[in-house]
């Protein structure tokens, strides 16, 4: 190979995160936007294109109905404002829980399409031989244990793991199993705190906890959760920012604008915005 191209030498390579297992904490954070990855990219090592965008920016229920389309929409759309951070972008439900090579199929055209560094799965024990065939393929994989936002329809409800140590097994099983095939990292979500401390003992590669205490080698959230965004977030979440009272008083100073003729004159701005 003659050159390596000036963006990829900057971003952070997944390999880089598989190093940091018990080193400096992982800041990651969930981006779905141009504008918001613009502004998250200098500080967050990770970018997720979270298939939690179905509900956050689309309005459903929950993330079983986003497409491949809406990933890679959304995909291309944080590449093209961010930098330095390595994005990871999820395969959303049904794109690769049957068969490894349509994974694969699946995988690949969300690297190509979108140019992101990595694809996330929801790892149960049932997808290690999936994460094996893919990394063994050259896609990089981050897996995703303990509450899994996919299986909702069987699991009836998002089920936070570890109230009982009769999880514990379980859950640890499948991060060994997502580590052991090849996952440079794996997302550890709603599990108690103990559990969090023994999965991330228990592999040798980052775990990123949300809602799964500090124990782990990294963390990440939804970032409009913590902006405040919502009116209501998991209790997990702290909240740095008020954006939905922020939005609400900007919004009502715009219309009382509005209704007391109190606007500039658009044309004039605008001529002046050009001259000057
Ligand atoms: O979809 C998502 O945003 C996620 C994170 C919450 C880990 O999977």
């Amino acid at each position: 190979m003659s050159a390596q191209a000036p963006d990829a030498a900057r971003r952070i390579t997944a390999r880089q995160i598989r190093a940091r297992k018990g080193g400096e904490p992982i800041v990651c954070l969930t981006a779905y936007t141009a504008p918001m990855a613009a502004m998250l990219d200098e500080v967050c090592d990770v970018l997720l294109v979270g298939d939690s965008l179905g509900m956050v920016v689309h309005g459903l229920p929950n993330t079983v109905g986003v497409t491949m389309e809406m990933m890679i929409l959304h995909g291309q759309a944080v590449m093209r404002a961010s930098r330095r951070a390595l994005v990871v972008v999820d395969m959303p439900f049904g794109s690769y829980e049957g068969a490894p090579s349509t994974a694969y199929d699946n995988a690949v055209r969300i690297l190509k399409e979108t140019g992101a560094q990595a694809v996330k799965v929801e790892s149960g024990a049932e997808i290690a031989a999936t994460i094996a065939y893919l990394t063994r393929r050259g896609v990089p994989v981050m897996g995703h244990v303990g509450l899994r936002p996919q299986a909702v329809l069987t699991e009836g409800a998002f089920k936070a793991k570890g109230r009982g140590e009769g999880d514990f097994a379980c859950v640890i099983a499948e991060a060994q199993a997502a580590a052991k095939a090849g996952a440079f990292c794996v997302v550890v979500e709603g599990v108690a705190e103990a559990l969090a401390a023994k999965i991330t003992q228990a592999i040798a590669v980052p775990t990123i906890g949300i809602g799964a205490s500090a124990g782990c080698d990294g963390q990440i959230l939804v970032t409009e959760d913590m902006l405040g965004l919502f009116d209501w977030t998991p209790k997990f979440v702290r909240r740095y920012a008020d954006l939905r009272g922020d939005i609400a008083r900007a919004v009502r100073a715009y219309a009382d604008d509005v209704r007391a003729g109190a606007f500039p004159a658009a044309a004039e701005t605008y001529f002046s915005a050009v001259k000057g």
